[in-house]
């Protein structure tokens, strides 16, 4: 057995054994560690493949067993599991070792982890990974960031593994320190914006016009069959038809209308307030995701609280073509409300993003791929600094084509009462974005008139205060 493994993983779950077999498939050796027995037998127990790989639950041996410099790849929950496996792990480390935190932790701990660790000497390196278990164990978008240098070390193993388009792979260095865990969580920020906007069209298409289960399965799957193509509408037409093996009615049907979330989304609006981006069709998600676990409470006002009259003259067809513009619409304003923080981010943080290659790497292997994001990169190849991707001439017109739709929809939704946030803060994003003037101007005299925040003029600079009681 080989002595001298290419890579190490710490942590044997799901995503680590994937991404182990999905490394020693393509030819370099790797050693996973875990303190559950069961899951290092599991890795045992798995078919031979090109290289070899194996796995332990002690750390000496583990780390003993690594090519020097050594890599290390933590698959560990975020947070203070983390910590706590940095902490066994480093004082066995030497200067020149790389330890790659492949979780979703937040951009900030990366920061301070990778100051401390570079006390030491030892490289730190925050890396988003979408796809899920698939992706994984056949090719993830990977999003590394940290010390330049240090990621040649390991590019040819992430290249190898992670997904292909067009032959190219979906990984790139991204920037220094935390910007690969910055661009994963914004990432996720258009992950939630995207699943709720599509859950809006499910609602709509339950609640307005009735579809049964097969009926959604064949309208997500005629979309993801036309210019809206994306993993989410996959498998979302894919849900409609799993049945349950208890009830065996549709389980889409037996499944809780509550929603739970690690944070991500969150993360993403918390930051966009803090960098004073926009991002409302991604708040309105993280809210629902909220919304949803008032389970008690809605059943509760669904009763007291009074509601419009339901009286439709839908024409079927035509509402289910509204919706599907509705959504693209909203969808390319949802990647630039992302895209437009990552901008802002970039400067910020100085992390020095290509947004042109975050798009490319965002077409294959993470859970937002999609076929717009090809449209996307473009824009940004054409304009590297495009602050907003409704800017982009193309991409720009797409949503204006669409932007009548998205306005019946909205409309049936307040004349009917159905909750659609994401789908109206999209359609008030792009109202508000192409206004010229915003009523701003009150907001300013009243901040003068009862705090003295003073206010700027139209005709000249400066900051200005008056006297609002005097007439
Ligand atoms: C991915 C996913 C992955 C995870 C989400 C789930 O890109 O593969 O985003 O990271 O499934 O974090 O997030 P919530 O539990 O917050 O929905």
């Amino acid at each position: 057995m080989k002595t001298e493994y290419d890579m190490g993983i710490i942590g044997l779950g799901t995503m680590g054994r994937n991404l182990l077999l999905n490394i020693a498939d393509h030819g370099f050796s790797a050693i996973g560690l875990d303190q559950d027995q069961n899951k290092v037998n599991l890795v045992g127990h798995e078919p031979k493949t090109i290289a070899s790989f194996g796995a332990t639950h002690d750390l000496e041996i583990f780390v003993s067993q690594l090519r020097k410099p050594r890599a290390v790849l933590l698959l560990v929950p975020a947070g203070e599991p983390l910590d706590r496996v940095l902490d066994e792990i480093t004082p066995l480390l030497v200067p020149g070792d790389l330890v790659i935190d492949a979780g979703n932790s937040h951009f900030k701990d990366t920061d301070g982890r990778e100051k401390n660790l570079a006390k030491k000497g030892i490289c730190f390196f925050g890396m988003g990974v979408s796809g899920g278990e698939a992706g994984a164990r056949k090719g993830p978008s990977l999003m590394p960031g940290g010390d330049a240098t240090a990621y040649e070390r390991v590019r040819p193993i992430f290249e190898a593994i992670a997904a292909k388009v067009d032959g190219k792979p979906c990984v790139t260095y991204l920037g220094p320190r935390s910007s690969g865990h910055y661009v994963k969580m914004v990432h996720n920020g258009i992950e939630y914006g995207l699943m709720q906007l599509i859950a809006e069209t499910y609602y709509l298409m339950k609640s307005a016009l009735h579809l049964s289960d097969d009926e959604c399965h064949a309208v997500y799957r005629e979309w993801n069959s036309s210019e809206l193509n994306s993993y989410l509408l996959e498998i979302t037409s894919k849900i409609f038809l799993k049945e349950d093996e208890k009830t065996h009615k549709r389980l889409i049907d037996v499944i809780l209308d509550v929603a739970k979330q690690k944070g991500t989304g969150m993360w993403t609006c918390q930051n966009a307030m803090e960098l004073q981006v926009p991002v409302p069709t991604l708040d309105a998600a993280v809210a629902m995701r909220d919304f949803s676990t008032f389970d008690t409470d809605r059943k509760q006002a669904n009763t007291s609280l009074i509601g419009p009259a339901f009286n439709p003259s839908f024409k079927r067809a035509e509402l289910i073509n509204q919706l599907k513009n509705a959504y693209y619409g909203s969808s390319i304003m949802t990647y630039a409300q992302g895209m437009g923080l990552l901008q802002k981010a970039s400067t910020f943080y100085q992390y020095d993003l290509n947004l042109e290659a975050i798009a490319r790497i965002w077409r294959g292997g993470c859970i937002i791929r999609a076929g717009v994001l090809e449209e996307i990169a473009s824009a940004f190849h054409r304009m590297p600094e495009l602050t907003n991707l409704l800017l982009d001439p193309h991409l720009g017109g797409e949503v204006g084509k669409r932007e009548n739709d998205l306005r019946n929809i909205v409309q049936i939704a307040a004349s009917f009462g159905f909750p659609i946030p994401a789908m109206m803060a999209s359609l008030s994003y792009y109202d508000a974005y192409r206004s010229s003037w915003l009523p701003a101007n009150l907001i300013q005299a009243q901040r003068d008139y009862f705090g003295a925040h003073t206010y700027e003029r139209i005709d000249q600079n400066g900051s200005f205060h008056s006297d609002w009681d005097q007439p």
